[in-house]
């Protein structure tokens, strides 16, 4: 189990208790946190699930893989710390979470 934080662009803060092995997209979809959605379910093609991870948990969150380095530079709007929220899974070492929403996803 993890807390997760996501704020949107707006301000709007929206906590949540994600089971383990969950990805942070699908915690947020079956919690309905606004600004984060999903078409390729997953799959790392529709870029609808990316947020910006907040900098204290950039070292334990990790990097962008390769797979999501395409998704996230076909976006006019980089900042540090992107990341497709269905490619990081939750695990307790995530407890505490803070992630932010682009602007265009609301
Ligand atoms: S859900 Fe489509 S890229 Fe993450």
């Amino acid at each position: 189990m993890a807390n997760v934080t996501y704020i949107t662009f707006g301000g709007k803060v929206q906590k949540v208790e994600l089971e383990s092995g969950m990805s942070l997209m699908e915690g947020a979809i079956q919690n309905d946190v606004v600004g984060i959605e999903s078409i390729c379910g997953g799959n790392c093609y529709c870029g609808m699930c990316r947020i910006y991870v907040a900098h204290a948990w950039r070292s334990r969150v990790g990097e962008a893989t390769e797979f999501e380095l395409p998704v996230l530079e076909g976006f006019d709007d980089p900042r540090p710390g992107a990341r497709l929220a269905c490619q990081i899974k939750v695990s307790p070492e995530l407890d505490g979470l803070v992630v932010h929403t682009p602007e265009k996803q609301g």
